[in-house]
């Protein structure tokens, strides 16, 4: 079996390249009738309101999010599985076909699957789980069973965002038995759909999942927020056309650690915006103002960093991401003198410190003992 299946992928046909693409989307091996985006979905009985929405292949985004060079290669793995399901099928192999997705909110989770629907050339059948179940418990199981009939019918990708909502109900004192009941359904669904087609789930919340949900997925993304690297990739996608230095580029990506792609994006059109309106300002004075106007977004050490003086910021710059004067000099808009000066100032401070703190218990605070080096 493995002699096969290896010499099957060494194979120069086509069908066995593992390079996925949009055009290789057809052979995608998922049974039923197309769906068109304005076919008519689900509702619930009671209200009316549709089970699900429909996204057409003309909405869905052309690009992934910018992820880590590990993360990419699973979801090229994924894609591969499933745009290769017969090649895996002759082999006596199936390709996983339900995969959660989870992470903190903003770090691209919807897109991703948006994304990978949009490689696999299928259209989404989009449901939010919060939505579904905010109705009367009794038709809760109902609206379940008529969102997977709907689901199975066509060739489509079904996308549960807000799947931590199920776990949410299993924490509801009230109603035990029918709750136990709602979530049974959901469980039984998802099982029963494996043999029919593919189904991601989307979770900010992972812990509040139990083991039996964790169980229905054969494949599990965690999307976390970005890192440095990340932050710049980000950057680099929303900045244009405003275009940035090195230096500029490093002490953004720096300022906005901890932040998620949304995030990020956000405070780049702020950037964008300010430098449109307001073009005699300088790119620090810039920074500072959006880490005023986006105070929740940012760390608060960062924020006092960008607030305080520039010759504390330089220090922490060059200390941080170890970049280098020039680099520094150019973020802050200051010669490279300049930063030399404070570098020398501060060296000059911390003898300073050294020298009264001997013989002294009462040690110096730093930036006063800069700020009589200075004078
Ligand atoms: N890693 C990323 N690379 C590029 N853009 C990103 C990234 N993460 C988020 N974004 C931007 O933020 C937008 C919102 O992301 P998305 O809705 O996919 O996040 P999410 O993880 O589903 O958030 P939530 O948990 O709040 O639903 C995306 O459409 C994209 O424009
Ligand atoms: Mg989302």
């Amino acid at each position: 079996m493995l002699d096969r299946l290896v010499k099957e992928l060494e194979s120069p046909s086509p069908q066995a390249s593992f390079r996925a693409s949009r055009a290789e989307a057809p052979s995608l091996s998922i049974p039923g009738e197309p769906l068109i985006s304005d076919r008519h979905v689900p509702v619930d009985k009671d209200s009316s309101a549709p089970l699900a929405e429909v996204i057409g292949l003309e909405r869905l985004p052309s690009q992934a999010p910018a992820l880590q060079a590990n993360l990419l290669g699973a979801v090229e793995s994924v894609l591969n599985e499933w745009t290769h399901a017969e090649m895996l099928d002759r082999m006596g192999l199936s390709p996983a076909r339900t995969c959660l997705i989870y992470g903190p909110p903003g770090t691209g989770k919807t897109q991703l699957a948006l994304w990978l629907s949009a490689r696999l050339g299928l259209p989404v059948i989009l449901a939010r789980l919060d939505g579904l179940m905010s109705s009367y418990l009794g038709t809760t199981s109902r609206n379940i069973a008529s969102l997977f009939t709907f689901a199975n019918r066509h060739r489509a990708l079904l996308l549960l965002d807000e799947f931590d909502s199920i776990a949410k109900l299993r924490d509801d004192p009230n109603e035990m038995g029918e709750l136990k009941r709602v979530v049974n359904t959901l469980l039984q669904e998802l099982d029963r759909r494996r043999s029919v087609g593919l189904t991601v789930a989307i979770t900010n919340h992972a812990s509040l999942l139990d083991p039996a949900v964790w169980r229905r997925f054969e494949l599990q993304l965690e999307l976390p927020v970005p890192d440095a690297v990340q932050r710049s990739h980000i950057l680099q996608r929303y900045l244009p056309p405003l275009e940035v230095s090195q230096g500029q580029m490093q002490l953004l990506a720096w300022m906005l650690d901890g932040c998620s792609g949304s995030e990020i994006e956000d405070i780049a059109a702020a950037l964008k915006k300010s430098t449109v309106l307001d073009p005699q300002t300088s790119f620090v004075d810039r920074l500072q103002r959006i880490a005023a106007a986006h105070s929740d977004r940012l760390r608060p050490e960062i924020r006092t960093l960008l607030e305080g003086e520039k010759d504390v910021l330089a220090e922490e710059l060059m200390k941080k991401f170890g970049a280098s004067m020039s680099r520094v000099a150019e973020a802050l808009g200051v010669n490279r003198s300049t930063i030399y000066r404070w570098n020398k100032e501060e060296v000059q401070a911390m003898e300073e410190i050294d020298v009264s703190s001997k013989g002294s218990p009462a040690r110096h605070k730093r930036p006063e003992a800069k700020k009589a080096a200075r004078r």
